[in-house]
């Protein structure tokens, strides 16, 4: 088999077999294949599209180029959740103790962050001594102890995927639907999930600009899910403002918890009863989403959910004080009101604008390499569709650094959108696809 005809046949619109997609993923993955053959197959693929089938074998592919996950000892249904990516999405942290406490096996591997968009595992080093290190053996016990563990990416899950995406990264090829399914699938997959529950984001701040876009990558990827016999669902959410009203680590961390102790954002919580729900019914601990949905409820009333919050933290050696006195999380210096400078109604919050805003208070990586401010972010004090008055509040900066905070001030201004009339009609939820 030669690569060079892998190209012409993906440039001239032809379907490849498993046994091509196998060739070119091994070969690139134990660098046989040079980087500018697969981009250019890469840019073919991007042009000329795969089908389903070209695309779960791309996705079986990538997961079989590295280590595969076993959570075999772990009782139950391990459902995992994941996010295309949002501005502000605390979900995971609320949504672990919550579908935990049901007695669900809660075992995720997460990520830093890059870029605009925060991780999980920078987020929960807000707790004091807080680790994702720790050998896998430990990591199923608290699974089965706990139900619930955060991990940092043990094994080589996926090496192909990691060294396909930077490649795309370069090359213009990103945004092709079959990748980016491909892309995630193989890391849930390899991660040993049984069943998986999406939240694909549509919006300016998300990869999917369009609901079209967005149905389409959730069909892809449920799809996949079908084929390798994994339970898929995929819920379409709105990214076109960030997600509840704190973006940045610790701040984050304090409305999670705000949120398990009943006082959340109406927009996070609404989308962790979502998200929720369908991971209840795939674990099959509810005939329906109107049962797992109140049984989810419950988790708050009772303070079970937070309860397991602390648990959880408290296993991985992270300090649980701050989550019964959150003045005991990181605080930045200066706490700065940006005020509205007409009268209106809010009707756009440019999220990815706000997400880049947040980085550059450092709340997030630039590169790499850059180290993070726990502390620094923004709370949006109006979202889409409110009433403003000039002199109002919209955002609050928290910075430790005045001169960031004064070219914070002059982008969030220009981020919201303010008009004289606006009636907001962006559902929060597009809808949830299952098949
Ligand atoms: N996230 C991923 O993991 N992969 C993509 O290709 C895009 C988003
Ligand atoms: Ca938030």
């Amino acid at each position: 088999m030669r690569m060079y005809d892998l190209i012409l046949k993906k440039r001239n619109g032809e379907e490849l077999s498993k046994e091509e997609i196998n060739f070119f993923v091994d070969g690139y993955t134990k660098g046989e294949i040079p980087d500018y053959q697969v981009s250019s197959l890469l840019m073919a693929i991007y042009f000329q599209k795969m089908n389903s089938r070209e695309t779960a074998d791309l996705t079986m592919a990538m997961v079989n180029s590295g280590d595969i996950l076993s959570l075999k000892d772990i009782e139950g249904i391990k459902v995992d959740k994941h996010s295309t990516g949002g501005v502000g999405d605390t979900t995971t942290l609320v949504l672990g103790p919550m579908v935990a406490s049901l007695g669900i096996p809660v075992a995720k591997m997460s990520g830093r962050g890059l870029g605009h968009t925060g991780g999980t595992i920078d987020k929960l080093e807000s707790f004091k001594g807080f680790s994702v290190e720790m050998p896998e053996e430990k990591f199923i016990r608290n699974v089965n102890n706990i139900k619930l563990a955060v991990g940092g990416q043990t094994g080589d899950l996926a090496p192909a995927d990691k060294k396909l995406y930077a490649l795309r990264d370069v090359t213009g090829t990103v945004d092709n639907i079959s990748l980016i399914a491909s892309s995630i699938m193989s890391k849930k997959i390899a991660a040993g999930a049984d069943a998986i529950v999406l939240d694909v984001k549509v919006g300016e701040g998300a990869f999917m600009k369009t609901k079209e876009d967005a149905l389409h990558l959730a069909k892809e990827m449920v799809s996949i899910g079908r084929n390798l016999k994994r339970n898929t669902v995929a819920v379409i959410s709105d990214m076109d403002q960030p997600l509840g009203k704190a973006i940045g680590n610790a701040l984050e961390v304090e409305e999670a918890i705000e949120t398990l102790k009943g006082n959340g954002p109406k927009d996070l919580l609404e989308l962790c009863m979502t998200l929720g729900s369908e991971m209840v019914v795939l674990a099959e601990k509810a005939k329906d989403k109107n049962e797992a949905r109140q049984m989810l409820m419950e988790t708050i009333e009772s303070g079970k959910a937070l309860n397991k919050l602390k648990e959880f933290v408290a296993a991985q050696g992270g300090d649980i004080s701050p989550i019964d006195d959150t003045s005991l999380f990181p605080h930045a210096k200066y706490v700065i009101p940006v005020e509205s400078d007409r009268d209106g109604v809010v009707c756009k919050i440019h999220s990815q604008n706000i997400g880049i805003i947040a980085m550059e208070l450092g709340a997030g990586r630039a590169t790499k390499e850059s180290t993070i401010d726990l502390a620094v972010g923004l709370v949006l004090n109006k979202k889409r569709g409110e009433k403003v008055s000039k002199g109002d509040v919209i955002a609050y900066i928290h910075a430790n650094d005045m001169e960031k905070a004064e070219k914070a001030k002059a982008k969030i201004l220009e981020s919201y959108v303010i008009e004289k009339d606006y009636e907001d009609n962006i559902p929060l939820i597009y809808e949830v696809v299952t098949k």
